[in-house]
């Protein structure tokens, strides 16, 4: 790892992406923090949702080596699966799932060219099949297990081209999405940072937790 490498981190304004926007540059990386609205930090701006703005941003910022994909929503807590609304599952979907993706096709084919790049999405233990999807919030949980076949696809899709692309699974981690949980944001990111500087013979198509290969 040089200090060389450009990261970029999507929904870096708060929670879990902010802490790890920090713990990147407190690592000697060249730190690309980015929000889909201007904030006070002046971050460039990059809404997953919006690909002229995933464009706009890939225009701006020139190669990157490191994407953290960040951006996340939780839009039905409390909901089940039978008579969540559908539009809310899909405005998740868009986000998730989909933004990840967005982003993803952007990125990777510059990481590929150059044979280096690592891949973070950051996914939740929600959409794991081995824990059970957690059916009190089925538009977020899903949208996490679709992340995790996306970041497989993409592992399978980067193999032998020096691109790493895992998921990570921070835990119960306290920001807006989660206020009651107990875990810090810096601990959440710490894990998040590892999977973002895994050495070249790392892993690749993982589902991290606490820094170790889980079952999916
Ligand atoms: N906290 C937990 O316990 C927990 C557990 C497992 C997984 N996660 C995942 O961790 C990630 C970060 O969540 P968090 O806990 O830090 O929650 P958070 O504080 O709510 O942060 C979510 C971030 O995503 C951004 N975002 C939402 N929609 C976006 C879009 N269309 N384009 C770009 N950015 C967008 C938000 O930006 P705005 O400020 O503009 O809204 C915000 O910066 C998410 O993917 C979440 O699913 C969290």
């Amino acid at each position: 790892m040089t200090a060389q490498r450009t990261a970029l981190v999507t929904g870096a304004g708060r929670g879990i992406g902010k802490a790890v926007a920090a713990e990147l540059s407190r690592q000697g990386l060249r730190v690309v923090p980015t929000t889909r609205r201007p904030d006070e930090a002046g971050s460039p701006i990059l809404d997953v949702t919006d690909a002229g703005s995933v464009r706009e941003a890939a225009d701006r910022i020139g190669p990157v080596d490191i994407l953290i994909c960040n951006a996340g929503v939780l839009l039905d807590p409390g909901s089940d699966p039978l008579s969540v609304p559908l539009d809310l599952v899909e405005r998740t979907l868009e986000v998730n799932l989909l933004g990840g993706w967005r982003v993803a096709q952007v990125f990777l084919p510059g990481m590929i060219d150059r044979g280096w790049g690592r891949v973070v999405f950051v996914s939740s233990g929600t959409g794991s099949f081995d824990q059970g999807l957690f059916t009190g919030a089925p538009g977020y949980s899903v949208s996490k297990a679709a992340l995790n076949g996306l970041t497989m696809m993409l592992a399978s899709h980067t193999k032998g081209t020096g691109v790493l692309v895992n998921a990570v699974n921070p835990g119960m981690t306290r920001t807006r999405m989660m206020p009651q949980a107990g875990r810090p944001v810096e601990e959440a990111a710490r894990d998040v940072v590892h999977a973002a500087t895994l050495p070249d013979d790392g892993p690749s198509g993982v589902f991290l937790r606490h820094r170790l290969p889980a079952p999916w």
